[in-house]
């Protein structure tokens, strides 16, 4: 499946925020789209998931025109938005519940991937039990579970302390790769995007816009060996000069 977004813009009360967006995330691809505070992530991404409807451009999947259409590719906030007052797996079969299904059923299917998302033991506490990063692990496995598709990421590690937002990136792509999962990440973390993404975007300007794009090649290093090699730091570079940071 294709995620495309052509020449979106978007203005709030005359002001335009952000203009002429072109992006695309193939299937299995993970893309970041990378830019300071305030520049439209969140508004673009709103967009994105179909919450919002653009003041001009379209959102394709495969083609398809699904502009201002929640429902078809998944989608998790900037906050983790659990409820409180429901059980972590309760939490987690909502989108299957909202898709149809009777509670058992989806409470099942929900637990068979709790041991991947390193949730086991935790089906009958409440959120505010879990760690920052098992609530992270939670709201990711929701996500996975209303579409396998694409899946939209709004800074979903922001929240977190420097040592568990590493532990969570070496876990995370684990599972993407492990599931297959084609995933925009928005972020303004260098770093971050750096250690997860195939290809970033970077955003600038007020109005935002997409003014470069990095494809990230490894050339089979990852992990530390990535982070610590010459590469990285010439990617880094390359950013931070674009990005004017
Ligand atoms: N609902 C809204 N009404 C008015 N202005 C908004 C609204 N949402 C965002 N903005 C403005 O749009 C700009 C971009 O915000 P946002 O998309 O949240 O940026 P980012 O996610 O990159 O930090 C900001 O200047 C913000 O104040
Ligand atoms: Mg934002």
């Amino acid at each position: 499946m294709k995620l495309q977004a052509c020449r979106i813009c978007q203005s709030y009360r005359g002001t335009p925020v952000i203009q002429d967006i072109d992006l695309e995330v193939d299937e299995g691809e993970v893309v970041s789209l990378l830019g300071p505070s305030g520049v439209g992530k969140t508004t673009l991404f709103n967009i994105l998931s179909g919450i919002d409807t653009p003041d001009s451009g379209q959102v394709l999947v495969d083609g398809e025109d699904i502009t201002g259409r929640a429902g078809r590719i998944s989608y998790m906030l900037q906050k983790d938005l659990l409820f409180e007052y429901k059980t972590v797996v309760d939490n987690i079969a909502l989108p299957l519940v909202i898709k149809g299904e009777n509670k058992v059923t989806a409470r099942e299917k929900a637990l068979e991937h709790f041991e991947q998302f390193g949730l086991l033991g935790t089906d009958k506490l409440f959120p505010s039990q879990l760690s920052g990063g098992m609530r992270q692990r939670a709201a990711l496995l929701r996500t996975y579970l209303f579409s396998h598709d694409v899946t939209l990421l709004d800074e979903p590690f922001s929240s977190l302390d420097a040592i568990t937002k590493r532990q969570l990136h070496k876990w995370y792509l684990e599972i993407i790769h492990a599931l297959q999962m084609a995933t925009l990440l928005i972020t303004h973390d260098i770093d971050e995007a750096l250690r997860l993404s195939d290809r970033i975007y970077l955003m600038t300007g007020k109005p935002g816009r997409i003014t470069d794009q990095v494809t990230i090649e490894r050339n089979g290093k990852s992990g530390e060996a990535f982070e610590t090699s010459p590469e990285f730091l010439a990617y880094k570079s390359r950013i931070i000069k674009a990005l004017q940071c």
